[in-house]
């Protein structure tokens, strides 16, 4: 069939060497990213203190207009992070738990990370309301809903679950929390890039997540976008000299904040990481993610229905509707088959209580999910008889 997306595999080298189903952990490196990095270096050379004034200090934002053109915010309104870790910890720090609106509500297969920083809050007086999920795949909605009270501060959820690719109804439950008076953290680490969405018109108040996976920018530059209105009243905890609206000023407090989003910064930004991911970004709008989404989910159905007939049990949605990028396989053995699979080229990998991972992108070819299909099953007798 013809596939205009596939002219983009030339712009990414592992592609002619493996086949590349893993743009859920490590989106494939383009290959003018390399340009890119040599741009650093000799705009570090060369340059030197003056990188700064001629480009290195705006970048925070000017990479953020980037991922805000993805994500649908304005510019301005996104800044960039080393990951999405710190700038959850950032959104936490704004806020003082010790009050009677304490709650933050979330689910238990949202990330590790959030999950762990949800807990921290529990010694500043947060009390932690957890969803579970009733079949490790979906998030039930009622539940969430209903434990989204006037004692709840914040939501912190996952628009799509990282281990079984389902898609959490971000626009319900945001109308859910601004009507109870809370705030909403959307985690679009795996959606963005992949799904379409827009961060205004869904109106969280908050959105983060990183570069590693759909957008192809490789490890070190995380993104966190707030919601305009909200900047004057939110002081961060976790802060440092460029969130000082005279940094050059050098003075020693308290911290004035600035008015624009520099409010949300820190330290020294991690410049590499921004020279690096710029260009998975500018491929992704270029490609534009309405068209990665309508490959994506025929593509995953091809998937399912390989797996399916291959006898293999599914652990992510059925409906594509409901589905992001991402089909897990509950195969026996999971882990030692991704280890076998790694070993020949095979890009894909296995979580505990879901399974082999498996995603197609925008540069997918539809025989490597057959390939990868036949593989599986090739090397399951062997690695159970071990
Ligand atoms: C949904 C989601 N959130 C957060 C993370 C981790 O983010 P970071 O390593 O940038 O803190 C991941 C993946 O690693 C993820 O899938």
């Amino acid at each position: 069939m013809n596939d205009p997306l596939l002219s983009w595999r030339k712009e990414f080298p592992a592609l002619d060497k493996t086949v590349y189903l893993i743009s859920h952990s490590l989106g494939a490196m383009p290959r003018r990213t390399r340009d890119q990095l040599s741009e650093y270096a000799d705009t570090w050379s060369t340059r030197s203190i003056r990188a700064w004034e001629e480009g290195w200090w705006e970048m925070p934002i000017a990479v953020g207009n980037l991922i805000a053109k993805i994500v649908g915010a304005g510019e301005g309104e996104v800044t960039m992070h080393p990951n999405v870790s710190v700038c959850q910890s950032l959104i936490a720090s704004c806020f003082d738990w010790r009050g009677e609106r304490n709650k933050i509500v979330s689910e238990g297969l949202n990330f590790p990370s959030n999950l762990y920083i949800h807990r921290r809050l529990e010694s500043q007086g947060a009390r932690v309301v957890t969803i579970a999920s009733d079949d490790g795949i979906t998030v039930p909605l009622d539940k969430m809903l209903a434990a989204i009270d006037r004692e709840t501060l914040l939501v912190s959820v996952s628009h799509v679950i990282f281990k079984s690719a389902y898609i959490q109804d971000l626009r319900a439950i945001t109308e859910r929390a601004h009507e109870m008076g809370a705030l909403v953290v959307a985690d679009i680490y795996q959606s963005a890039g992949t799904i379409p969405l827009n961060v205004r018109d869904l109106g969280v108040d908050f959105a983060t997540g990183g570069s590693v996976k759909w957008l192809c920018g490789g490890p070190g530059a995380g993104y966190l976008y707030v919601r305009r209105d909200l900047w004057p009243s939110l002081e961060p905890r976790l802060t440092g000299w460029m969130a000082h609206r005279n940094p050059f000023d050098f003075d020693g407090g308290p911290i004035e904040f600035a008015d624009n989003a520099y409010r949300f910064l820190h330290g020294t930004p991690n410049i590499p990481g921004f020279y690096a991911a710029q260009s998975g970004y500018e491929i992704i709008n270029e490609v534009g993610v309405e068209n990665i989404r309508v490959k994506s989910m025929r593509q995953t159905s091809l998937l399912v229905d390989l797996v399916a007939n291959a006898g293999y049990r599914i652990n992510s949605p059925r409906d594509p509707v409901q589905r992001g990028g991402t089909v897990t396989v509950d195969v026996p053995n999971g882990y030692e088959i991704t280890q076998e699979l790694l070993r020949r080229d095979f890009l894909v990998d296995y979580r505990p209580g879901a399974g082999i991972r498996i995603a197609p992108h925008f540069y997918t070819k539809d025989e490597e999910l057959q390939l990868v299909v036949e593989e599986i099953q090739s090397l399951a007798p062997a690695v159970a008889a071990r």
